[in-house]
Formats: C-alpha cells, sequence, structure tokens
C-alpha cells in the first residue's frame, strides 16, 4: 500500500518562519504539499521568504510580543492543523555579565513568547494537531556563554510536556538543535567570521558537521506527521549532548 502523505493540504502556521530554521521548516513543509503560512514582524523578510520558496507558501505579519496582534492573526487564519514556534533568539552573555534585566528579558523573549504563542492558539488548533518548539541542545548541556538562554530553553521543553499531557489531544512536542547553519536562505549573507565559527564548530561534533535548517525542516515534518509523538524532545545535535 503506498503511504499516504498526511501532511497534504494541511495548514501549518510557523511563527519565526521568514528567516533561518523556521524558513527551513516552511520549506520541507512546501514540498509535502502544505497550505504553509510563514510569520514574522519584518513585511521585507516575509517577502523575500516567499519569494525565495517560489510563492508556494504565504506570508503574514506577527509581533509575538504584542498580545493583541496575536489573536487578531489567529482570528485572520481561522482553524489550522500544525503550529511550529521558532521566533526566538540565543542571549550570547555569561553569568557574570548577566543582569536581573537581561534574565527577564530573555524569559520574555524565549519563554512568554512562546507560552502565549502556544497557549493562544489552542482553541484554533485542530484535534489531530500539533505544537512544536525549537528549544535548544543547552537544556542538556548548558553553555556558559549562553546563561541565560541555557535555562529558558530548559523552560520551554518543561512547557512542552506539560502541555502534552494538558492540552491533549492536540499532540506537543520539540526539537532541541546544537548549532545550525541558518545562513542558507536568501535573507541573510554570511561573513567570513561565521563561516570560520561553524567550520570549528563542525571539527568538534561526532557528526563532523553543523545542522542545515531543511534538517531541522525534515525531523519537524516527521514530529508533525507521527501521531505517537507527544511530549517529544528530540536532539538534533550530531550527537555534540554525548560529548
Ligand atoms: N541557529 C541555531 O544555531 C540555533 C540553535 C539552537 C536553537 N536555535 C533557536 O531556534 C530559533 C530560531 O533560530 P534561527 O537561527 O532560525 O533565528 P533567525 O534566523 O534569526 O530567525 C528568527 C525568526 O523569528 C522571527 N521573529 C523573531 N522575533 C519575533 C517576534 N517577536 N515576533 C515574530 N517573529 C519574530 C524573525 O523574523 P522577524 O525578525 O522579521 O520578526 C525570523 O523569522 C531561536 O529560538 C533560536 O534560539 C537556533
Amino acid at each position: 500500500m503506498r503511504p499516504t502523505n498526511m501532511l497534504h493540504k494541511k495548514k501549518i502556521l510557523i511563527i519565526g518562519g521568514s528567516s533561518g530554521i523556521g524558513l527551513g521548516i516552511a520549506s520541507v513543509c512546501a514540498d509535502y504539499g502544505a497550505d504553509t503560512i510563514i510569520a514574522g514582524r519584518c513585511k521585507q523578510k516575509l517577502s523575500n521568504a516567499t519569494a525565495f520558496l517560489d510563492n508556494r507558501i504565504t506570508g503574514v505579519q506577527i509581533d509575538a510580543n504584542n498580545d493583541n496582534c496575536i489573536d487578531a492573526v489567529y482570528q485572520q487564519i481561522g482553524c489550522f492543523d500544525h503550529l511550529v514556534i521558532s521566533a526566538g533568539e540565543a542571549m550570547v552573555k555569561s553569568l557574570q555579565e548577566t543582569t536581573e534585566e537581561d534574565a527577564r528579558g530573555d524569559m520574555e523573549r524565549n519563554f512568554w513568547l512562546k507560552y502565549k504563542l502556544s497557549t493562544r492558539a489552542l482553541p484554533y488548533l485542530s484535534k489531530e494537531g500539533s505544537i512544536l518548539f525549537i528549544s535548544g541542545i543547552f537544556s542538556v548541556k548548558p553553555n556558559a556563554n549562553l546563561f541565560m538562554s541555557s535555562v529558558s530553553v530548559g523552560a520551554v521543553e518543561a512547557l512542552c510536556k506539560s502541555l502534552a499531557i494538558s492540552a491533549a489531544p492536540i499532540r506537543v512536542n520539540a526539537i532541541a538543535p546544537y548549532v545550525v547553519d541558518n545562513s542558507d536562505s536568501l535573507t541573510k549573507d554570511i561573513s567570513d567570521d561565521r563561516k570560520n565559527y561553524l567550520q570549528s564548530i563542525a571539527s568538534k561534533i561526532p557528526a563532523g558537521n553543523v545542522g542545515k535548517t531543511r534538517d531541522v525542516g525534515l525531523a519537524a515534518v516527521m514530529l508533525m506527521k507521527n501521531q505517537y509523538a507527544s511530549g517529544t524532545i528530540l536532539n538534533l545535535d550530531g550527537a555534540y549532548s554525548l560529548t
């Protein structure tokens, strides 16, 4: 029997889909024939991203820091099948450099933003659908230079597991990547410094390479399709966390 394409014509909203990991996920969803909608703050980035994928996806503007804007976008989109939350930003600061204000700001950008986007989406999500968070491997293996972001990704993963129980039957999962080359889209130039950084990281990872945004996309699609995947935190790190 031929396998059915379980994402064909499914409505998938990717918040933080106009660049990097979110755009990689959008690209794989579009390949599966999903009705793929990307969301982000910058209109120009959204139109660059939709053009990059030959207009096989659509873009909608959202500022995830603004509660009214979140509700308005969900109302505009109506019922949908899968929500991916990739918006976020790691804060490169050690414990010694982190003020209490920095710590609150990181939790605001990386935890509260995801809390609000996920819980406010529940009335619009299909009962057969799912929520997918992009967290980070630093929850498992904290990085001293990402002190607070190592905390906030852990909080997101706890939210993922708690929602998998409390929002059931909606399935809730997370992908925890190590370093992903987020430059493989039209929206970013890659500097020599960044290239050297990625090469030096790759040489230290057992798998011998950093992630590509489509690697995360393939993992995301697996978690959306797999009806038994809920409360799963998928480490996507080339075995870095085992070193
Ligand atoms: N790249 C990595 O190596 C890596 C590794 C582990 C974890 N992560 C995590 O994965 C996530 C995505 O990373 P990335 O590298 O793909 O980042 P990115 O290329 O900077 O993409 C971030 C996306 O989120 C959107 N965004 C940011 N803040 C937003 C807001 N307040 N409201 C709406 N949209 C917002 C951005 O668009 P606008 O700016 O237009 O809003 C953009 O589409 C982050 O949470 C990051 O911490 C990344």
